[in-house]
């Protein structure tokens, strides 16, 4: 039975669209079978990072309405043969999203997949929690400002009371992924510093994406970064944080800190 990742935030803009088809391309890479789903009806974003927006035939929306074969909708990666990606619908409305529906779709995936990725919405309204709702795992996808962690601090509320974990009396197991870290902004006092956001929020770390114009480059061509290039620092990073996922206990480097550790840690990895 797979595991169900939700990657939520409650702030928009903040990188879970990205995050979820980079840590999803990751663990492909490394050979499991992985399907990212996209929750955010109305705005149809995870194909594109994916580059099949032109494939997109039958969506989320078309299988919870019996419209569509599950097995219609799931587009297959061109490159890596065990990454899926289920769009969401551009044109319909967030209500066509039922709870029964999504729980059919998701108890499905869980059988077929090692790993479900559900990109939510951002908010804290009905898509995001329905997102959210049959999550083995949380990722919290916070930028180091102010409005972002405290969005993340009230999504964390919602993942501990919200979910089918939650109302079950089980453990909600949360991860926290710090993205668009820019250390010399964190220097001049303009972001906050890694140590003050895992403070507020203390939940564990997963990794620490820095803000990097690879990510750019990669959705521009409709690539996961960690596809485009897998010697880039926002890839590696998320290369680090599957790990992790994956139950490795492995440090995490600050951006930017203890440079000659950080130079000869990366290329002992690529060697
Ligand atoms: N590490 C990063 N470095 C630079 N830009 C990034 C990074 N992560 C995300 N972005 C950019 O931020 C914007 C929002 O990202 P997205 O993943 O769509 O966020 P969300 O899904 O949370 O709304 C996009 O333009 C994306 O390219
Ligand atoms: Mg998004």
């Amino acid at each position: 039975m797979g595991k169900v990742i939700v990657v939520t935030s409650g702030k928009g803009g903040v990188g879970k669209t990205t995050s979820s088809a980079a840590l999803g391309a990751a663990l492909a890479q490394n050979g499991d079978k992985v399907v990212v789903v996209d929750f955010d009806v109305g705005l149809r974003n995870l194909d594109l990072i994916m580059g099949a927006e032109r494939r997109v035939v039958y969506d989320l929306v078309n299988v919870i309405q019996g419209e569509a074969k599950l097995t219609q909708a799931l587009i297959r990666d061109k490159r890596l043969e065990s990454l899926y990606l289920l769009p969401a619908s551009q044109t319909r409305d967030k209500d066509n999203l039922t709870e029964e529906g999504v729980e059919k779709v998701i108890r499905a995936l869980k059988h077929a997949f090692d790993w479900v990725i559900c990109d939510s919405p951002a908010g804290i309204e009905r898509g995001a929690t329905l997102a959210m709702r049959h999550a083995d795992v949380a990722i919290v996808v916070t930028n180091p400002e102010v409005s972002s962690v405290r969005d993340s601090d009230r999504i964390i509320g919602l993942l501990d009371s919200k979910t089918l974990r939650a109302e079950n009396g089980e453990r909600m197991e949360k991860h926290l992924l710090l993205t668009r870290y820019d250390p010399a902004r964190a220097e001049r006092g303009d972001m906050l510093k890694v140590d003050d956001v895992l403070e507020i929020l203390s939940i564990p770390l997963l990794g620490i994406i820095p803000e990097s114009m690879d990510v750019l480059r990669a959705s521009n061509l409709g690539t996961p970064v960690t596809l485009a290039d897998d010697r880039s620092a926002p890839s590696i990073a998320y290369f680090e944080a599957a790990r992790r996922l994956n139950g490795e206990d492995l440090p995490v480097t600050i951006p930017g800190e203890k440079r000659g550790f950080f130079g000869k840690f990366f290329g002992r990895k690529a060697a």
